[in-house]
């Protein structure tokens, strides 16, 4: 499969500090040798279904003290080789800047990508985490709410020149939008309707109709399936339930299920561990 994902190297994770409601350092410091063993075991799996299925994935160092840089979903919004780096809200976070930005450098002198952009000062955006590309729809979905500001969407609309369609986060668990929105190939969107404001459920339903909705339950969204990765027919993702296997295999997608315990302790899932680099706006076959 063409794709081109980005990790972060586990060594320097860990659950030291709490951030959203899922962070468990208590669980993580109950054996901390055995959480690193674990969460480098559970991250290596990962990477080694998606290279199994063709998928190109490049591989940033950790850093030391910045144990959330294992989730580089958050680094930057990529379209069409344009990196906008994102700004974060909280102190325990903001050190990733400087080595996103570092390694976006690196990747734009090697050609991966052609453009990096910093997020002006004062607006807080996570990357993609917050801001997720709709081929389908030519648009951007932003989330906003407890991470990303409102007023950074316009800033998003100026860099790109696309469509960006913000979505209200009302609960602290749903604090990205990728932990409860995802937008598949087909151009189906699989939600939990509970994580939005009601405005915000009205404007997405005005924009997906409902033989493209699946609705992901508080089960399947607390297992953190909904974080999913997906090229073209296959979605790599924590524990799904049976009932969402089911309810994409009816939509002719293929589940790979992932155990990532050791990440959803820190409030993250299969697709916050990633960062897709080669998204374009204008589908193309080649590229799912
Ligand atoms: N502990 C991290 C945080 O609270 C988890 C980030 C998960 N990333 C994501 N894209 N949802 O920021």
């Amino acid at each position: 499969m063409a794709a081109t994902i980005l990790m972060t190297d586990p060594e320097f994770y860990e659950v030291s500090y709490t951030i959203n409601p899922w962070m468990r350092p208590d669980q993580w410091s109950q054996d901390v040798a055995a959480a690193q063993a674990l969460a480098r075991h559970q991250w290596t799996n990962l990477k080694s279904k998606l290279e199994q299925d063709g998928i190109t994935v490049l591989t940033m160092p950790g850093a030391a003290g910045l144990p959330d840089l294992v989730f580089p979903a958050n680094a930057a919004i990529v379209l069409d080789g344009k990196a906008l780096l994102a700004r974060f809200r909280y102190p325990q976070r903001q050190g990733e800047e400087a080595c996103f930005l570092k390694y976006f450098t690196q990747l734009k002198d090697q050609g991966i990508i052609q453009s990096v952009a910093p997020f002006p000062e004062g607006l807080y955006q996570e990357g993609a985490g917050d801001c997720l590309w709709d081929v389908t729809r030519s648009l951007f979905w932003a989330g906003w709410g407890p991470r990303s500001d409102r007023r950074a969407m316009d800033h998003v609309v100026g860099h790109f020149g696309k469509k960006v369609v913000g979505l209200e986060l009302t609960s602290e668990k749903y604090y990205h939008l990728d932990t409860c929105f995802s937008v598949l190939s087909g151009g189906e969107i699989l939600y939990y309707p509970e994580a939005f404001s009601w405005e915000s459920r009205i404007v997405l339903e005005e924009l997906v109709p409902p033989s493209q909705r699946i609705v992901a339950t508080a089960e399947e969204a607390a297992a953190f399936s909904v974080n999913a990765v997906n090229v073209g027919r296959k979605l790599f993702l924590s524990s799904p339930p049976d009932s969402l296997v089911a309810k994409l295999r009816d939509k002719d997608y293929e589940c790979v299920p992932l155990d990532l315990s050791m990440f959803v302790i820190s409030g993250g899932g299969a697709f916050c561990l990633t960062l897709r680099l080669d998204r374009v706006s204008v589908a193309n076959p080649a590229v799912v």
